[in-house]
């Protein structure tokens, strides 16, 4: 089945070039379905880092590999208060895409992109229930698929303290009755990944954070990224760490899909919805 490979802040502007090549290396030594990007591809959201943000995708699409992009709070100018307030994605639509709920579908997977990040003033991003909702459609009409949400700011923390995006619960209330199976973010530089098994419906959602792939913005562990690879019931989420001469196959840990509970709320959800 697809493998996807999730990277995230690679806040260009703090990039190292040698990262950026191994990464690249990596992409095409063994080429995923799917390289899903969850945000902060700039460090101050210039036009300068974002074009070198451009050039590195580019480089991916000439690899033949689908790229599934969501900007983070980096990519928000932090300091121009006019274009962060009344046109915060101008640059990222400018030079990454304009789509700020990117999708993904092939035979295996369906994959859902938010925007979390916003103009607003704290860092945490927020994601409304339209948002969600969207995510939760593109899902219920891919029902023989894994899905996946790919975001920013994690919706679930486990074993450190940090804030989750506002609008979390809600959010995940409803991705569970849509059967969401993982979801990809960023934003704390740390890798961590689980399956949380409080969920109150019993499907429980799969939280995969990515470290950053390539700056120097190291938050105590070394810099990485994550391959997921699935099979009909199962994921392996494989956390590919830098070793100081390239990356490395570090922690591996598969995780069930819970069919059983899928093809039940499948149908409660068809009659909700
Ligand atoms: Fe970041
Ligand atoms: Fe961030």
């Amino acid at each position: 089945m697809s493998e996807v490979v999730h990277v995230s802040d690679l806040h260009f502007g703090t990039e190292s070039e040698v990262l950026v090549e191994a990464l690249l290396a990596d992409l095409g030594a063994a080429p995923p379905a799917l390289v899903a990007i969850s945000g902060d591809l700039t460090q101050r959201a210039t036009a300068e880092q974002f074009k070198a943000a451009r050039a590195f995708l580019g480089r991916i699409e000439r690899l033949g590999i689908a790229a599934l992009v969501v900007p983070g709070n980096h990519d928000v100018p932090l300091y121009d208060l006019a274009r962060r307030f009344l046109r915060p994605f101008a640059r990222y639509t400018d030079y990454i895409t304009r789509n700020l709920a990117p999708t993904f579908v092939n035979a295996d997977l369906a994959v859902a992109g938010i925007t979390t990040a916003y103009g607003g003033l704290t860092k945490n991003g927020k994601i409304s229930a339209v948002q969600a909702a969207a995510a939760c459609q593109l899902f219920a009409a891919s029902p023989s698929h894994w899905k996946l949400v790919v975001a920013h700011h994690p919706f679930e923390v486990a074993n450190h303290a940090a804030e989750v995006v506002e609008g979390a619960e809600a959010a995940l209330a409803r991705f569970e009755r849509a059967n969401t199976d993982v979801i990809l973010t960023g934003h704390f530089h740390i890798a961590h990944a689980a399956q949380p098994a409080a969920r109150p419906a019993g499907h429980d959602i799969i939280s995969v954070h990515a470290g950053t792939a390539i700056s120097s913005r190291l938050r105590g562990e070394a810099n990485g990224y994550n391959r997921l690879s699935f099979s009909p019931q199962a994921v392996s989420v494989i956390h590919r760490g830098w070793t100081g001469t390239g990356f490395a196959d570090l922690q591996v840990q598969t995780f069930a899909r819970h069919a059983t509970l899928a093809v039940e709320r499948d149908q409660l959800y068809a009659s909700e919805f």
